[in-house]
């Protein structure tokens, strides 16, 4: 396996197929995807990308945090589930963020991947809230202490 950065348009593929099968390709473009400070990471297997995750340098106003980041976008292809890809991205990418001095990361997680997030560090913060056309998700984090 090899993880390294890759575009935004990279990640369009599997964001299609993963997460929003049969839908208009331009819900896969998401908000802050070209900013300067957004992170792409795919893992790859024998050359063909197979996961994918984002981290975008936003802040969500209910945590005191100063530096926040935003997972986003996490998917592997159904034939290479549960073989550690995701994980492997986050481990490439937490050093990272940590580096641009990140204190918390958030996700809006759907219920369906709690689990690998629990797995993963995060913590589930409140209820199970709906979001329209995509399903029951709920707010996750994860902090970075810094001393
Ligand atoms: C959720 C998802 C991204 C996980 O990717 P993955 O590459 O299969 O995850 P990993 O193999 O790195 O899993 C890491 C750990 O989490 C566990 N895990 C993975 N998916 C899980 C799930 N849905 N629920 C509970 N645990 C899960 C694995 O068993 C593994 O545990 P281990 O470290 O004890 O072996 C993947 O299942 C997926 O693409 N799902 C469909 C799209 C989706 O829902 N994305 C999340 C949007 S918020």
């Amino acid at each position: 396996m090899n993880v390294r950065q890759i575009s935004a348009h990279d990640t369009y593929g599997i964001r299609q197929k993963m997460l929003r099968p049969g839908r208009d390709p331009k819900e896969c473009v998401f908000h802050g995807d070209e900013d300067d400070q957004t992170i792409h990471l795919g893992a790859f297997i024998d050359g063909k990308l197979v996961s994918v995750a984002s981290f975008y340098f936003s802040n969500n106003p209910r945590f005191p945090e100063n530096v926040q980041y935003q997972l986003r976008g996490m998917a592997t292809l159904p034939e290479h589930q549960n073989q550690g890809f995701s994980k492997e991205l986050l481990k490439f990418g937490f050093p990272m963020i940590k580096r641009n001095f990140c204190e918390l990361v958030w996700c809006n997680a759907r219920t369906s991947a709690e689990g690998f997030y629990q797995q993963t560090g995060f913590e589930c913060i409140g209820d199970i809230f709906n979001i329209p056309d995509v399903g029951p998700h709920r707010l996750m984090i994860k902090k970075f202490p810094t001393t």
